[in-house]
């Protein structure tokens, strides 16, 4: 079933306003403007009003896409922390500015990790893989509902704020992998290891930290059979999200068909989007999940 997923119900986060190829975000007590390519649509707020309400103004640098710099107002602290709570789950989030215009956590995903939260608490003993796990809010969703977690991700000071993360929620024992995800998969299945949930996010590009090249569009498919092989026959549930490269969720629907046989009422796919005060709706990537266990809403 195609379905379009939103933040809901979350104090610390809230999308403003966007336009002009900027949004403007507030992470619990800072507000930030910062680039989104997507946002071609004027503002609603007046440039006034941004400056006015923004802590922090992430400028890129010029001829870069992605490199640049934050110009902040005294008031505004680099790093900070931020709560998120979901039934009895309480996360907190230690938040900072990159020269990416990245701040460490990707609040789209919300409505993924209240999925993966759902997901946990119906199986026994869950066994969790999170790979491109970043920050870890996935990870942290699965441990707090019990699971056991394995955190995969090619950056070792990623992981390291991860385990910040967790140790700042008052959680523990997750497993921490910096490691190539499809060396790591490959290794995964050749052992016959099997996982209730599977939770992929992956970059259009990435390196693992021998450099091995991820592509998405070369590596996707072969990543997901050898997924196929890691999940546990019974009870399932997996989770992707794609955010690069503009791939319509059918293209992930037509992966997932070939490749899992799930019955067609078990699965929900489609676009991930915020939206700010004047309604408007801030697409930020695609997504596809499945379970064994809780029918998709329908
Ligand atoms: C955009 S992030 C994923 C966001 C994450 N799912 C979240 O919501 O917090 C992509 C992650 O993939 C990692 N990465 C890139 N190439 C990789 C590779 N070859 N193997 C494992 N991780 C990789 C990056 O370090 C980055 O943390």
């Amino acid at each position: 079933m195609y379905s379009f997923l939103t933040v809901s119900n979350w104090p610390d986060y809230e999308l403003i306003d966007s336009g002009n190829f900027e949004k403007l975000e507030r992470f619990g007590d800072f507000v930030l403007a910062r680039p989104e390519p997507q946002a071609i649509w004027d503002k609603s707020l007046s440039e006034n009003e941004w400056k006015n309400l923004a802590q922090a103004i992430f400028k890129r640098e010029k001829g870069s896409t992605e490199r640049g710099q934050w110009m902040l107002k005294k008031e505004m602290a680099e790093q900070w922390f931020i709560n998120y709570k979901y039934q009895d789950l309480k996360l907190k989030f230690r938040l900072g500015l990159s020269s990416f215009k990245h701040v460490g956590l990707f609040p789209e995903q919300d409505p993924n990790w209240k999925f993966i939260y759902d997901q946990c608490k119906t199986i026994q003993n869950p066994k969790v893989l999170n790979l491109f796990a970043y920050t870890g809010g996935a990870s942290l969703a699965a441990r707090g509902a019990g699971a056991q977690v394995t955190h995969v991700d090619s950056v070792k000071q990623v992981n390291f704020w991860a385990r910040e993360n967790m140790e700042a929620s008052g959680l523990k024992d997750i497993r921490w992998i910096v490691e190539d995800a499809m060396t790591f998969v490959r290794r995964e299945v050749k052992r016959g290891n099997k996982y209730h949930g599977i939770i992929l996010d992956p970059p259009a590009y990435g390196r693992g930290p021998n450099g091995e090249k991820w592509q998405l569009e070369d590596e996707l498919n072969e990543m997901l059979k050898l997924c196929a092989e890691l999940l546990d026959p019974k009870q399932n549930f997996l989770v992707i999200n794609l955010y690069s490269l503009g791939f319509s969720a059918l293209i992930l629907e037509n992966l997932m068909n070939q490749t899992f046989n799930f019955p067609k009422k078990q699965q929900e796919f489609g676009e991930i989007y915020l939206q700010d005060r004047n309604l408007r709706k801030l697409p930020l990537g695609t997504f596809f999940r499945f379970s064994t266990t809780i029918p998709a809403k329908l």
